[in-house]
Order: C-alpha cells, then sequence, then structure tokens
C-alpha cells in the first residue's frame, strides 16, 4: 500500500491516481477522513479499476509500507510528529516545497535542517526519507491520458529509500528517475520549484524538468 499524507491536495490525489494506474493499491489520507474518502472517490471517477481508499492520516499511515508527505510545508512538522510512530522503518518520500509568495512571485524559503528533507529525517531518525517528485505538475498528473515527460530528481542518503523511490518513478511512464545524491541536495531540487512556478506564471504552462547530458 502506498499512502499519501495531504493526499486531498492536487498533488497527492495526481500522485495516487497515477500509482493507482499502475495497479498499486493507495491510501489517501487527510486530517478528515470524509474528506479523503470523498477525494479517493473522487480519483477513482477518473479511471477504471483504480484500489483507492481513503482514511484519516494516522491511518494512512499505518496501514502503508511505503508513505508519501504530500501537504504545504505549513503543516509539515507537525503532521510528521503526528504519525511519526507509524513511519519507523519506512520510507518516507517528502514532496514538500516550502514555497512563499511575495507580490506574486513565488520563493522557496530558507530551512533551517537544510532542506525540508532533512527536516524531515531529522523528526524521523527511524524511518528512510528521500526527497522526490518536487518538480512535477499536479495539473498534469490529474489528467489521466497526458502524456509525462520529464526527470524527477531523487535525493536520500538511504539506498534503500532511493531504490524505492526510483521504483515509484518509474510507475509513471514517461518520467526517468534522476539521482541526486543525498537528502542535503534535496533544497536545490525542491528551491527549483519556486523558479518553475514562476515560469509557469509567465508562460501559461506548467513547467517540468529534464536534465540533458547524462
Ligand atoms: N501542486 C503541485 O503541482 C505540486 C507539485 C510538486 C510539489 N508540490 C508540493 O506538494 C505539497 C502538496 O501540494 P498541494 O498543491 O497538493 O497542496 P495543498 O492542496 O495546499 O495541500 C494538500 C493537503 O494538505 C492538507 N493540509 C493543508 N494544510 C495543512 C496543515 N497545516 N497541516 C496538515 N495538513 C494540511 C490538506 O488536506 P486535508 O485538509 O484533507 O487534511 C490539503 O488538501 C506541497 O508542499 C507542494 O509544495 C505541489
Amino acid at each position: 500500500m502506498i499512502g499519501l499524507i495531504g493526499g486531498t491536495g492536487a498533488e497527492g490525489r495526481g500522485l495516487a491516481l497515477r500509482f493507482a494506474m499502475a495497479g498499486r493499491k493507495v491510501m489517501i489520507g487527510s486530517r478528515n477522513p470524509e474528506r479523503a474518502a470523498s477525494a479517493a472517490e473522487e480519483v477513482r471517477n477518473l479511471a477504471s479499476d483504480l484500489d483507492i481508499q481513503g482514511s484519516d492520516n494516522v491511518t494512512a499511515a499505518k496501514n502503508s509500507q511505503v508513505v508519501i508527505i504530500a501537504v504545504p510545508y505549513a503543516g509539515h512538522k507537525s503532521v510528521l510528529a503526528q504519525i511519526k510512530d507509524h513511519l519507523v522503518g519506512k520510507v518516507v518520500v517528502d514532496v514538500v516545497v516550502p514555497l512563499i509568495f511575495k507580490d506574486g512571485v513565488a520563493h522557496a524559503s530558507i530551512i533551517e535542517e537544510g532542506s525540508v528533507a532533512q527536516q524531515a529525517q531529522s523528526i524521523l531518525p527511524a524511518s528512510f526519507v528521500v526527497g522526490a517528485f518536487h518538480n512535477i505538475s499536479a495539473h498534469d498528473l490529474l489528467i489521466p491520458d497526458q502524456p509525462i515527460d520529464c526527470d524527477v530528481v531523487i535525493c536520500s542518503d538511504s539506498l534503500k529509500a532511493k531504490q524505492c523511490a526510483i521504483e515509484l518513478a518509474q510507475l509513471i511512464p514517461g518520467i526517468r528517475p534522476v539521482d541526486g545524491n543525498g537528502l542535503e541536495c534535496s533544497r536545490y531540487v525542491e528551491d527549483f520549484t519556486a523558479l518553475l512556478l514562476n515560469i509557469n506564471r509567465i508562460y501559461g504552462r506548467h513547467s517540468m524538468v529534464k536534465i540533458s547530458g547524462i
């Protein structure tokens, strides 16, 4: 089971759809189980034969082997503290970007630990944290027949977590996983999302990342 914490949002629903389209069992988590159930139903209606359930965040964390954190940065520390005991020994994929908007321009805020993924690892010392999927458009993920053509840069200090995130990325046709080194490099991938959002605003599109030369 793949659990999506904060999975009622666009990014969580988009990843839920794509993982379920690849045949994986998915649980959408929420602070409110009714909201989760309704998000799960909404995503199930986007394609056929999708195994997607909804639950509160704690149940999603408890019942999943791999847990994806997809909340706004404002809720990052508190949601991790709430589900921490259910993440021991598990791979935790953090997609959170610490965005702030000033005068219509997206910026990434400075994180004391270096990156959001490092913050997660410091809160979850008994889990295997990986930063990934930061630069992928939820809008495109949520359209089942929309082709995806981008790289997903994956940062972790754990080979097990990195391999798990590589396998998750490979579930979505058109995504190439790229090894982005350790967690200390996740800040560059997280922050790059702010640039993509500004590019999106200028071009009216949903930009993503492709790295050439490798
Ligand atoms: N949207 C994108 O295209 C995209 C792309 C890449 C990365 N990301 C990152 O992925 C994360 C999720 O993005 P999103 O657009 O899906 O965000 P979102 O819709 O703003 O939030 C996702 C869910 O998080 C829960 N939530 C909101 N505030 C919370 C809080 N203070 N504490 C705990 N849970 C809270 C809500 O679920 P409940 O109310 O149901 O609990 C909400 O539906 C963000 O960090 C974003 O930067 C987004």
